[in-house]
C-alpha cells in the first residue's frame, strides 16, 4: 500500500497541535478571534491558516515542506518542477507567458483561449497570432486541433516564439495532444498549455492524454476544478529545457500574493495525494456513476440531447444541447429552479461536470429532474433567435497592436456603430470566460450580430454596458 503522505498539510496539523502562541498575522489568531456568526464554520480551516513562521516554509522561496510537497506533486504528475499556485490558473497563464514572452515576439495561441492568456499576451506586449480550430459537428464547436493546422500556421509566421495551446475544451473535448507538441517541438519551439480542466488526467484511461505526457514545457492547471482542491488552488508544471526557470519565479512572485494561502497550500498537497493514490476500482466506480448520471438526464431529455462522448474526451463532462427552438440558457433556468446547478449555459449547450467519486444518489438527482416543469417554459421567444456559427479565419493576427493601443484612448459606441472599429475591450461571454470578440481586432457584422442576439437571450458578460454598445478605437 502506497504511504499516505502530504507533508504540507501534515506540518499544519502539528504547528496546530504544539498549540502555538501567536504574535504574527493574520489576525485571527488561528481561528480564536472571528464574529460569531462565521465561527463555527470557519473554526476548522482557521486553525491552519498560518503564516511564514519557522517551520512552515515560504512559498517563493520554498525550501522546506512546501519544496517537499511541491516535489511530491511533480512526482506524480511527471513534471521536472511544480509550483503550487494560490491565485488559480489565470495566474500560471500570466506568468507563464511573461517568462516566455517579450514585447513585439510572435506568439501562435489557440483562438478560444481564456482571458487570462490574452491578458498575459497584452502585460508581455507580445504579438499574438491566433489560429482557430476545426469546427467540429459532433460538438457543435470549433475544437479540433491537428498537426497540419499548427505547421501551416507556423509556416505562415516563421518568426513566431511560443504557441499556446489550451488542451482540453472547457467542455472537455480532447484533440492528439502529443502529435501537437511534437510538432511544435519539432520547429524548436516552446509550448504552453492551459490544462485548467485537465488536471486528473494523470490518472490516465479512460481520461485523456496530459500534456505533460506529451512533453508539453509549461502546463497549468487549476486543481480546483477537477481534483478535491480549495477554489483558486491551482498547479503550473515545467518540463525540459526550453524555459528559463528564473524569469518564471520571477513573474509568479510578481503576481501572486506574498501571504500565500496555506489551506490553499495544503488543499494542493492533499489534491496530489488523492490523485496519486486513485484506484482502478475508483475509475470502475466513477464511470458507472457516470453512466447513471447520463441515464438519469436522459429520462427527461424533452428539450435537449445528452451529446455522446469521443472516447478521445474527457468522461467527467456531461454535455446537454439544447433542441431546436430553445437554448441552454433556457434549460440551465429550469434545473436551477429544480436546485441543480450546471457549470454554464451557451445559446445551445448546458455543461454539466461530475466529480472524481460518486457523491450523490442517483434516485435524488431523477426526482429532482422530475420536479423540474420543462412544459411551462417551452419555446420562449428568445429560444428561436438563431445564434449564427462564426467565421473565424484560420490564422489572424491583431490589426492593432497592443503597444499601439495603449497610445489611444476608447470611446464607447453603440452597437449599431461598432462594425468595423477596433475592439478595446474583448467581449467575453462569462462563463465560459472565452472572448468571441478579441481586443485589438476589426469587429465584423456577424460578431456583432452574435453578441446581440446572446444579449437577448441572457447570456451573462463581465462587461454589464455590453447590453447597450462597446468600447472601441
Ligand atoms: C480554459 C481556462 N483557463 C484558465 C482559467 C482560469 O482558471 P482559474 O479559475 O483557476 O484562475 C479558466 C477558468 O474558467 C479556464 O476555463
Amino acid at each position: 500500500m502506497k504511504e499516505r503522505k502530504a507533508p504540507l498539510y501534515d506540518r499544519l496539523i502539528q504547528h496546530q497541535k504544539e498549540e502555538p502562541i501567536s504574535f504574527h498575522v493574520p489576525g485571527h489568531k488561528f481561528g480564536d478571534i472571528f464574529p460569531a456568526e462565521g465561527k463555527e464554520t470557519f473554526q476548522h480551516i482557521l486553525s491552519i491558516d498560518a503564516t511564514e513562521v519557522e517551520g512552515l516554509d515560504d512559498l517563493h522561496a520554498a525550501e522546506e515542506v512546501i519544496k517537499e510537497a511541491q516535489y511530491l506533486a511533480s512526482r506524480f504528475f511527471g513534471a521536472e518542477d511544480t509550483y503550487f499556485l494560490v491565485n488559480g490558473s489565470t495566474s500560471g497563464n500570466i506568468a507563464a507567458i511573461l517568462a516566455v514572452c517579450r514585447p513585439g515576439d510572435e506568439v501562435l495561441v489557440q483562438r478560444n483561449c481564456h482571458k487570462s492568456v490574452l491578458h498575459g499576451l497584452e502585460l508581455a506586449g507580445a504579438k499574438p497570432v491566433f489560429f482557430t480550430p476545426e469546427y467540429e459537428t459532433r460538438t457543435h464547436r470549433y475544437s479540433l486541433i491537428h498537426k497540419e493546422l499548427i505547421d501551416e500556421a507556423l509556416e505562415q509566421y516563421p518568426n513566431t516564439v511560443a504557441v499556446i495551446l489550451t488542451y482540453p475544451d472547457y467542455f472537455g473535448r480532447a484533440y492528439p495532444i502529443k502529435e501537437v507538441v511534437q510538432a511544435i517541438h519539432h520547429h524548436g519551439l516552446p509550448v504552453i498549455v492551459d490544462e485548467a480542466h485537465g488536471v486528473h488526467f494523470s490518472l490516465g484511461s479512460p481520461f485523456p492524454v496530459s500534456s505533460l505526457n506529451a512533453d508539453a514545457d509549461l502546463v497549468i492547471q487549476s486543481a480546483h476544478k477537477t481534483a478535491p482542491a480549495m477554489t483558486m488552488a491551482s498547479y503550473l508544471h515545467r518540463k525540459g529545457s526550453r524555459i528559463d526557470t528564473s524569469r518564471l519565479a520571477y513573474y509568479l512572485q510578481m503576481l501572486q500574493s506574498s501571504s500565500p494561502s496555506y489551506p490553499l497550500m495544503a488543499s494542493l498537497d492533499l489534491a496530489r495525494l488523492f490523485l496519486s493514490t486513485f484506484t482502478e476500482s475508483d475509475k470502475e466506480s466513477l464511470l458507472s456513476y457516470i453512466t447513471a448520471v447520463r441515464e438519469a438526464f436522459k429520462e427527461t431529455d424533452y428539450l435537449y440531447e445528452v451529446l455522446a462522448v469521443d472516447e478521445m474526451d474527457d468522461p467527467l463532462k456531461i454535455t446537454l444541447k439544447a433542441k431546436e427552438g430553445y437554448t441552454g440558457f433556457q434549460i440551465a433556468e429550469q434545473l436551477e429552479s429544480a436546485g441543480i446547478y450546471p457549470e454554464l449555459a451557451t445559446s445551445s449547450q448546458v455543461l454539466l461536470v461530475a466529480g472524481l467519486i460518486p457523491n450523490l444518489e442517483i434516485e435524488t438527482l431523477k426526482k429532482r429532474l422530475r420536479g423540474v416543469n420543462w412544459r411551462l417554459k417551452s419555446c420562449g421567444e428568445h429560444g428561436t433567435i438563431k445564434i449564427e456559427i462564426l467565421n473565424y479565419p484560420k490564422v489572424q493576427s491583431l490589426a492593432v497592436s497592443y503597444q499601439e493601443m495603449q497610445q489611444e484612448t476608447p470611446e464607447f459606441v453603440n452597437w449599431s456603430h461598432a462594425v468595423g472599429r477596433i475592439c478595446a475591450e474583448s467581449v467575453i461571454p462569462y462563463p465560459p470566460g472565452i472572448p468571441l470578440i478579441v481586443k485589438g481586432e476589426r469587429m465584423t457584422e456577424e460578431q456583432v450580430r452574435s453578441v446581440q442576439a446572446l444579449n437577448k437571450q441572457g447570456a451573462s458578460f463581465h462587461n454589464t454596458a455590453i447590453k447597450q454598445g462597446t468600447w472601441v478605437f
